[in-house]
């Protein structure tokens, strides 16, 4: 009764939310994702999602069990599949040959070996993972030494969803790319991945390529976002230094059309799962084509994001005399962004760490992360706590940290706050988020990211 069968395998960040949107939007497909973990397909058919993310839940709830399904049994699904997306995690590798760098494939290669075995006809593979420049003909190669005569065509169509923002992303992307073979069967495939899309978006937004182009457009388009991230950052510094105001330049800079006024926010540093991930990977291939002096341009953009979290904790201990020992620090934020409960790269990370290290007591409140905090923090079981009230966390608090710009953080009532407070209190706002000038009144001494201190030190 369905036109055509769907397989997604990998039910994370990125295959769990694309889907949902493409069951919703295409009725007349079968959508399944499968993963080897069962505690999250378990959770994906709960209802009791596994990852959050503004309207996802109520997407899921309409289309499961109508043309929306998960499950564990990966083999079972593969050979029912027409068109296959691939959505494995490809962390960095950790060992070997270019560890700490390229990325660890293992996943999938596993994925692919395991689609040739269960696959009787031949099928069409779309990466979405992010994968290194010419994976699709690794893949492809793998897919294609079969002696069942079948023909896999493999297609590579990235997803550029942002985190707490993906169903918007999804249901609004600013483009969708996909990249086939120049072949006959490849401009096929690629026909037949255009006809998802089109349930929903302009024609003017699917755009087409080669492979090569479409898997390279993905990590340079992350490199691009987070070296934005880095530029602002490193003149966030330059700002401290010399009195002028990060916002105001940040401001003035973006208004030129030519530059834009997105991705200019100074702040502790990027995080999430993809930018630093995707620079490394950017960088290890442009070693492995002899191109030196580009791989140690973008190697600058995840150096810059260090040295600004580093410059973040040297602000805090420098301008709380010097010494933490012992005392209580509110975290306000976990989680790397906004609106997500994904601790991964989070800055976080780094900055409550090196204030551990440095003896201070945390608290630690985030309205989604704390689970991964937790798990990020278990070396230091003891010397922090995690708190649902942000009020709790920063009760008999010396500092309160702005690790994550939650916008509610920004309406709680600093005045209790203040008061609850060792004196003198601190604010250290590493987001540039509250109302700086009305904490200054309430009695805080304020300091953030690239902007004059408010201290009454
Ligand atoms: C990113 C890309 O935006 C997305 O297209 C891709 O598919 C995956 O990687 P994501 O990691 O979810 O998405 O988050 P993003 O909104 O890009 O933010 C990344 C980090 O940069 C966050 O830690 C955020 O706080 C930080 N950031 C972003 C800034 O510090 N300043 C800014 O101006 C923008
Ligand atoms: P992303 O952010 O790219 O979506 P995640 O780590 O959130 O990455 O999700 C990747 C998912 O892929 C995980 O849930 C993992 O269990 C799943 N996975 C990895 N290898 C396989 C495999 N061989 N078969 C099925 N699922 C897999």
């Amino acid at each position: 009764m369905f036109k055509k069968n769907i397989l997604c395998i990998g039910a994370g960040y990125v295959g769990g939310p694309t889907m949902a949107v493409i069951a919703h939007h295409c009725p007349d497909y079968r959508v399944v994702v499968v993963d080897i973990n069962h505690d999250r397909i378990q959770q994906w058919n709960s209802g009791n999602l596994p990852i959050y993310e503004p309207g996802l839940s109520e997407i899921v709830a309409e289309a499961l069990g109508k043309n929306l399904f998960f499950s564990t049994d990966v083999d079972g699904h593969i050979d029912q599949a027409d068109i296959i997306f691939v959505s494995v995690n490809t962390p960095t590798k950790t060992f070997g040959l270019g560890a700490g760098k390229a990325a660890d494939l293992q996943y999938w290669e596993q994925t692919a070996r395991q689609i040739l075995k269960a696959s009787s006809t031949g099928k069409i593979v779309v990466e979405k993972s992010t994968l290194p420049v010419k994976t699709a003909a690794a893949i492809g190669r793998i897919l294609d030494s079969n002696d069942k005569g079948i023909h896999f065509e493999v297609v590579s169509n990235p997803e550029f969803l942002a985190e707490g923002s993906a169903i918007h992303d999804l249901e609004h992307p600013d483009r969708v790319l996909i990249g086939a073979r120049p072949t006959e069967s490849g401009q096929a495939a690629m026909l037949q991945v255009v006809d998802i899309y089109r349930h929903w978006i302009p024609e003017e937004r699917i755009i087409t390529s080669n492979v090569w182009s479409s898997e390279l457009s993905k990590l340079v388009a992350n490199a691009f976002l987070a070296q934005r991230v880095s530029s602002i950052n490193t003149i966030s510094a330059l700002c401290e230094k010399t009195n002028a105001d990060i916002e105001e330049v940040a401001k003035a800079v973006g208004m030129d059309s030519r530059i834009g006024p997105k991705f200019l926010k100074a702040g502790v540093g990027f995080g999430g799962s993809c930018f630093k991930k995707d620079i490394l990977n950017l960088t290890y291939i442009a070693e492995n084509y002899g191109l030196f002096e580009v791989a140690r341009y973008w190697e600058q953009v995840v150096e810059i994001n260090s040295y600004q979290q580093r410059r973040f904790v040297n602000l805090i201990i420098t301008n709380m005399f010097n010494t933490i020992v012992g005392k209580r620090i509110a975290i306000f934020g976990f989680s790397f962004k906004a609106d997500t409960g994904d601790v991964r790269e989070s800055p976080a990370i780094n900055v409550c760490q090196a204030l551990l290290d440095e003896k201070a007591v945390l608290a630690i409140h985030d309205p989604k992360a704390l689970e991964g905090a937790a798990q990020e923090l278990g070396d230091y079981a003891g010397q922090f706590s995690l708190e649902t009230d942000p009020y709790e966390a920063a009760s008999g608090a010396h500092a309160v940290v702005i690790a994550t710009d939650w916008n509610e953080f920004s309406t709680l009532d600093y005045k209790r706050i203040y008061d609850s407070m060792e004196k003198p209190a601190f604010i250290f706002d590493g987001r540039n988020l509250l109302d700086h000038q009305k904490l200054y009144e309430i009695g805080f001494s304020v300091h953030r990211i690239g902007r004059p201190s408010l201290s009454r030190i």
